[in-house]
């Protein structure tokens, strides 16, 4: 593993506690999760096996790889474009792929710096949109990336540049509604009805995420040039609308963790929740 730290200014301030700079959407994401690593490092740190978030988040990987199905099949060369803690980089190293994660938060990276170990992967500290590279891949993973993006199509025509002919990215958002049902916790009427006339859910200074319908997601992809191949719901149970039915303390049960992935097909195909998950999952391929 090698870490590269060469972050832009703003976000090495950022850092260190200076807004000053940033884009304030990222910077209140951002920030959020410095404080998560300052406050609950146990709990963010989920691919420790003892965290409390281990096996939850381990069903909500599942859950993605469900859908991508045999896309990560073979070995490729791959860029994790914030690649937060490692959860995709680990696995993936670990099955062969060549494999690189970009992300802009520092303890984010450490984490996943100290559980690949020895595992041949490059991290980078930087700004996802800013970064470039010689490189170019064959898969591109964007997971829960765009959506915090002031400007998502700059950022995915920037990622779908990084694709070689024939390479395909996947990537997911938060879903409008769905992110606002299973998500509202922290808003009040004033952000509901700045909400519904944006899709845009905030509480300033901490969180900042545009839901997107999956047409939108759709758009988006195309605008960047590529070809869109799917683009499907998932999460109408971990983190999303339906969570309050979870027991979380049995993720780690292999029975119910696959009676959880059942009801996610199954809750995918009815055309009457079809609408309602957390999350939108697309493949989108860079035209040969
Ligand atoms: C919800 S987390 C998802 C992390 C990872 N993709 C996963 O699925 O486990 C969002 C990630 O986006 C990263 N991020 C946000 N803005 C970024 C930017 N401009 N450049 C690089 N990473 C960014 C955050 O640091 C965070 O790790």
């Amino acid at each position: 593993m090698s870490f590269h730290q060469t972050p832009p200014d703003w976000l090495r301030r950022l850092h260190d506690g200076d807004p000053s700079g940033a884009d304030p959407e990222v910077a209140w994401n951002l920030t959020g999760l410095l404080r998560g690593w300052r406050e609950w490092p146990d709990a963010m740190d989920f691919l420790a096996p003892e965290s409390p978030n281990h096996a939850w988040k381990q069903l909500e990987t599942r859950l993605y790889a469900a859908i991508w199905g045999d896309a990560l099949a073979g070995k490729l060369d791959i860029l994790d474009a914030a690649c937060g803690s490692g959860r995709m980089l680990l696995p993936l190293a670990e099955a062969g792929h060549r494999v690189v994660g970009v992300d802009a938060c520092r303890p984010s990276l450490e984490a996943a710096a100290r559980h690949l170990g020895e595992l041949p992967v490059e991290l980078h500290w930087h700004d996802v949109r800013a970064w470039q590279t010689e490189q170019r891949f064959d898969r591109i993973l964007a997971l829960e990336l765009l959506c915090y993006l002031p400007e998502p199509a700059a950022a995915a025509a920037h990622l779908a540049s990084m694709l070689r002919p024939g390479g395909v990215l996947i990537c997911s958002v938060e879903a409008w509604p769905g992110a606002l049902l299973a998500d509202s916790s922290d808003l009040d009427l004033d952000a509901l009805e700045a909400g519904l006339d944006s899709h845009i859910l905030q509480v300033p200074g901490e969180r900042w995420v545009r839901a997107s319908g999956s047409g939108d997601l759709a758009a988006i992809l195309r605008a960047a040039g590529l070809d869109v191949l799917s683009v499907e719901g998932t999460h109408y149970l971990p983190d999303g609308p339906l969570a309050g039915l979870m027991e979380p303390e049995r993720c780690g049960e292999a029975e119910y963790a696959d009676r959880v992935l059942d009801l996610e097909r199954r809750l995918r195909s009815d055309p009457s929740l079809s609408a309602l998950p957390r999350a939108w999952l697309a493949l989108a391929r860079r035209p040969r």
